[in-house]
């Protein structure tokens, strides 16, 4: 079995999380919506992740809706010690499987009520913050307002730790000011990097990043350079894909998705795959 403490440890406020994680969004159904196609499956998924040294599970109650938390917590719970279960809130599904914002202090608020219920929990072990706009093109406007009402909510004791999901360094500085943030989850992979300055700065701040699409989300990565690192170290290219990403900074930590116990073996591998330097600077070219 692969020994996940291989890639490490990261601290998120006073919970110690392995760097490589789970990203519970592919166990919805198809668009993220509805059941899953394969519901032992899921169940299995969560519950192989977990006895495989897994302790950090990103989710949400957008995914399904409700459909992922609530399946966290038929498998899991009681939930191990140790496990951190890190949600997001700031939208909700249409029934046409749209996806809404919902960032007034009201909405927030009952999605953070939603979230304890569906999860099975007194209180959310890191609650981000997820900005609406583009996944690519994150919005410039203040979040003030917004993180104030999960700030008055963690000061009720519902809420351990506050994270930002979707965001600029301009609005991590503005929620800092207001109270601490102890993780940010963008979107960035070996071809995506847009956010190399904002993840340096959290690096040196000692708060997380959280890459989400860290395989390429619904497309998956694919470059002739990835392919041919993989061939070269015996991996495949997805494995070599998460070990750039443990290699580039120790504040990542990873979330794949999957809701494929193979893939998720795969996936977990890569907590033990050490990237030469040659590969490294063959892959740094990719998205330079
Ligand atoms: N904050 C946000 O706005 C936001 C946005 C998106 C995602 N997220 C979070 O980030 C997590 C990761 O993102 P993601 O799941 O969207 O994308 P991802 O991890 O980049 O990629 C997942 C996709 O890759 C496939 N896959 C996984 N492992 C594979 C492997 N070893 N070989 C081939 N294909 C593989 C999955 O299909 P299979 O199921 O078939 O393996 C799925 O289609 C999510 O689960 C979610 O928790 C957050």
């Amino acid at each position: 079995m692969t020994d996940l403490s291989k890639a490490g440890t990261f601290t998120l406020g006073d919970r110690s999380v392995n760097r490589m994680g789970y990203g519970a969004m592919q166990l919805a159904g198809p668009g993220v919506f509805g059941p899953p196609k394969d519901r032992p499956q899921a169940l299995a998924v969560l519950r192989e992740a977990v006895a495989s040294g897994v302790n950090h599970i990103d989710t949400s109650d957008f995914y399904g809706p409700f459909v992922v938390n609530q399946l966290i917590r038929e498998a899991l719970h009681p939930y191990p010690d140790g496990l951190t279960i890190v949600t997001k809130v700031g939208a909700v599904r249409g029934a046409d499987a749209s996806w809404n914002p919902a960032q007034s202090p009201a909405e927030l608020t009952s999605a953070v009520h939603d979230n304890l219920r569906n999860l099975g929990v007194d209180v959310l072990d890191v609650v981000n913050l997820r900005i609406t706009g583009a996944v690519h093109a994150p919005s410039e406007a203040s979040i003030a307002e917004r993180f104030e009402a999960l700030a008055a909510l963690q000061g009720q004791g519902l809420i351990r730790h506050l994270g930002l999901s979707n965001v600029t360094s301009a609005q991590v500085a503005e929620a800092r000011g207001i109270a601490p943030v102890v993780c940010v989850q963008n979107h960035y992979n070996l071809v995506h990097r847009a956010d190399d300055a904002l993840l340096n700065e959290l690096d040196e701040a000692g708060i997380a990043y959280v890459p989400f699409f860290p395989l390429g989300g619904f497309s998956p990565l694919q470059s002739q350079a990835l392919s041919d690192a993989a061939a070269s170290l015996g991996a495949t290219p997805m494995q070599v894909a998460l070990a750039w990403l443990l290699q580039r900074a120790p504040n990542i930590l990873l979330i794949p998705g999957t809701s494929s116990l193979a893939h998720l073996r795969e996936n977990l591998a890569a907590a033990e795959l050490a990237l030469p330097e040659d590969a490294l600077a063959l892959l740094d070219e990719i998205g330079g």
